[in-house]
């Protein structure tokens, strides 16, 4: 029994050098386990006279006990410090500053888009919208291209279930709202269109903008006034030259390519192919239910890709398309 008080302060001593939860379950075993420290003085209890081992015995439980609340007393202070090391690992600092959100952008091809609604709708143009899908009738018959018409082979259609397509231009549009508005009739119809095609210049998908203005009385004079002006504003610059080239279109006669020149800046002075054009074509009249003897007027297709190229000095289309937010971002 003399060896219990230096048992206990070994016990402590050793359960104190423990950082560990495991580590301490295997010191308790060394003191407190069958063939413990403690157990193997238990062993020497039966041989003590009977006057002596009572006192013994308290004397053996009390230091079990001693040893029992020092395990305990050293779990919780491990358990403590764990605690500890967790909260601060664990700490919030609200003195940080945010992380911030990335704000998207309108993409440089629908602020074209939207520009241009804004630019025909001060001068009085309507903004009609319609089917991506299209029957055969309004993308070509109806705009003078019947069957076996040469003209459909410019076109690589994309052709759908049904005997539909996906539009190769804007230009049923004007079909598509003549036959549903009475002249004068002055309109323009962004969207997307489709062809089978793609490389630097041209995407299988890619937008245009159809325009339309038949009354009595239009005439090729006003296409010119009314274009000039829409290019003067959509460049923010009256330092524009326009001219028209003859063309052909099955839909137009007279047909027309409209080129532009910068006065200045990275284009100046060369000639750029901006948008096909033509007075509406009789045979188109009558298919918008109108007489070509009363009703005149002019049509024009511009691809919103090309314009958006020139306005930002881009000068390849497929970084519309990429997805890279490094370009896009750039526009925000
Ligand atoms: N639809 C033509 C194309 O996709 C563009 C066009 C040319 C539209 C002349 C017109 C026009 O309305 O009059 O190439």
């Amino acid at each position: 029994m003399d060896n219990l008080d230096g048992i206990i302060a070994d016990a402590k001593a050793n359960f104190d050098s423990i950082t560990d939860l495991a580590a301490l379950e295997q010191a308790k075993a060394r003191f407190l386990g069958k063939s413990g420290a403690l157990a193997e003085l238990q062993k020497g209890l039966g041989k003590l006279s009977a006057e002596e081992r009572p006192r013994a015995g308290a004397l053996f439980n009390n230091a079990k006990v001693q040893i029992e609340a020092l395990l305990q007393a050293r779990r919780e202070a491990i358990a403590a410090v764990a605690l500890e090391a967790r909260l601060a690992e664990e700490a919030l600092d609200v003195t940080l500053p945010g992380r911030g959100r990335s704000r998207g952008g309108i993409h440089p091809v629908i602020r074209t888009w939207q520009r241009i609604e804004a630019i025909f709708r001060s001068v009085g143009f309507d903004v009609a919208d319609g089917p991506e899908i299209e029957t055969d009738w309004y993308n070509f018959t109806a705009l003078n291209q019947p069957e076996n018409h040469p003209a459909r082979s410019m076109h690589d259609t994309f052709y759908v279930e049904g005997g539909l397509l996906l539009r190769t231009h804007t230009s049923p549009m004007q079909v598509r709202y003549a036959r549903t508005h009475k002249p004068p009739i002055k309109v323009i119809s962004p969207g997307r269109t489709y062809r089978v095609d793609s490389d630097a210049t041209h995407s299988p998908m890619f937008h245009q903008v159809e325009g339309l203005w038949l009354d009595e009385n239009v005439s090729f004079a006003d296409l010119k006034g009314v274009y000039t002006d829409f290019l003067r504003k959509f460049f923010e610059t009256d330092a524009l030259q326009v001219r028209f080239r003859p063309s052909f279109f099955p839909f137009t006669e007279p047909s027309a390519e409209i080129d532009m020149a910068f006065a200045s800046g990275p284009h100046k002075g060369r000639w750029l192919e901006i948008s096909g054009a033509g007075q509406v074509h009789p045979n188109v009249v009558r298919n918008f239910g109108l007489d070509p003897e009363r009703y005149t007027g002019f049509a024009f297709g511009s691809g919103l890709e090309r314009l958006t190229m020139l306005r930002y000095g881009i000068d390849d289309l497929r970084l519309f398309y990429d997805g890279d937010l490094r370009f896009l971002r750039q526009f925000n």
